[in-house]
Order: structure tokens, then C-alpha cells, then sequence
């Protein structure tokens, strides 16, 4: 099937985002894509903060991202738009790194006050990268999150079913793009 980058966008050690992102990546997976996740915050901070386009890490997702067929992006709501770490990455991979992908973007919010967050601050960026086929996404609540102590997740079964909802959609439009070859 398909190569899929993971992009989790958050800074926070115990981020929900993160947790998320790696629950929906096991379902992808299950579909039969291959699955490539990436947390921001594992990135050196030098490399976001000092613009470093040469820095290893860089190189690396640079890479990834090439590699995939669709992404997956998710942000947590800061400040009523996406995360800071999250821009200072966009802002050092290639101006139309996404072009001929299928895109997913996801958020989680404190607010619905902030519940189009995805649609005027992230799929504006996400366009000026050259992704034309972005596909609905999902703001879901911190508070229809549950981490346990094991580390097990649990999403409240309405939000489950809109997520499962929007990924299957990811999924088929994956489906239905064909698979460029892969760039050198
Ligand atoms: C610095 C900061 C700013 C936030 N600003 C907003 C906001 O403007 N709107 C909103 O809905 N939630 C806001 N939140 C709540 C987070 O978006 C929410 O708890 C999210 O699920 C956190 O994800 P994470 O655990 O992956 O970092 C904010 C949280 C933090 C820490």
C-alpha cells in the first residue's frame, strides 16, 4: 500500500497529540501502510531554533517526508493556531515538500472555540507547500483523550468514531493517488 509520514507537532514530553497520532498510526498499519511516525520534539532543538537546514535530523525527516506517499499531521491548538516546533519544521523543509501527497490534518484543543484551527491556521501552510489534496480533518478535545497509567489510550467513543471516520477517508484517498515513484 502506501508510505505514511506521521508528523506529531507537540513540544510536551506527556503530549496527548502524540499519543494520539501513535494510536491511529496502529490502524493505518493495520490497513497495510507502512508507517513512518516523527515527533517534532525529538528534534534538536539547535537544529529548529537555529534554522540549521543541514542538521542530521533535518536531513533525516527531509528524507522521510520524500519518501512518503501521505502525511499525517497533527498539532496541538497553542494560542488559538498550531505549535510553535511544529512551524519552526515546516519552515526548514523544502517550500513544495508536500506536493503530490495526500495530507491528514489532525489537532487536539482545549476549546471548540478553537475547533477551525486546522482550517485557517494549518491548511493555509500546508497549501503554500504544494499539498492539493488535503483531506478533512479533526479537532478533537484534550478532554476526550485519556492516557492511563500503563500508557494505554482511550478516545471518548464519539471522537473515536470521527477519527476512525477521517482516516479511513486518508486511507482510500492514498488508495486512489497513485504512488509516485520514489524520488532519488
Ligand atoms: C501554551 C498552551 C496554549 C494553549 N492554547 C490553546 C488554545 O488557544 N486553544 C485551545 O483550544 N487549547 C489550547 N491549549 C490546550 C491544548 O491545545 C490541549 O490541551 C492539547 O490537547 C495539548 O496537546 P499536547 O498534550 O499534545 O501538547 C493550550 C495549551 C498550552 C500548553
Amino acid at each position: 500500500m502506501a508510505t505514511v509520514l506521521s508528523v506529531s507537532g507537540s513540544p510536551s514530553a506527556s503530549s496527548r497529540t502524540n499519543r494520539l497520532l501513535r494510536h491511529l498510526d496502529a490502524r493505518l498499519a493495520a490497513q497495510g501502510h507502512e508507517v513512518l511516525p516523527l515527533d517534532v520534539r525529538t528534534i534538536p532543538a539547535e537544529a529548529l531554533l537555529g534554522a540549521d537546514f543541514r542538521h542530521p535530523a533535518i536531513v533525516e525527516a527531509t528524507a522521510l517526508l520524500a519518501r512518503a506517499d501521505g502525511v499525517v499531521i497533527g498539532t496541538p491548538v497553542y494560542k488559538a493556531a498550531y505549535s510553535g516546533v511544529l512551524k519552526a519544521l515546516l519552515d526548514l523543509l523544502p517550500q513544495y515538500a508536500l506536493t503530490g501527497k495526500t495530507v491528514l490534518p489532525l489537532a487536539t484543543g482545549g476549546t471548540t472555540a478553537h475547533v477551525l484551527a486546522i482550517d485557517y491556521a494549518l491548511r493555509p501552510v500546508l497549501s503554500s507547500m504544494g499539498a492539493r489534496h488535503i483531506v478533512q480533518g479533526w479537532f478533537t478535545l484534550d478532554q476526550d483523550i485519556t492516557v492511563g497509567e500503563n500508557g494505554s489510550l482511550a478516545v471518548a467513543p464519539g471522537a473515536a468514531e470521527a477519527l476512525n471516520q477521517v482516516l479511513d477517508q486518508f486511507s482510500e484517498a492514498l488508495g486512489r493517488t497513485p504512488v509516485l515513484a520514489a524520488a532519488g
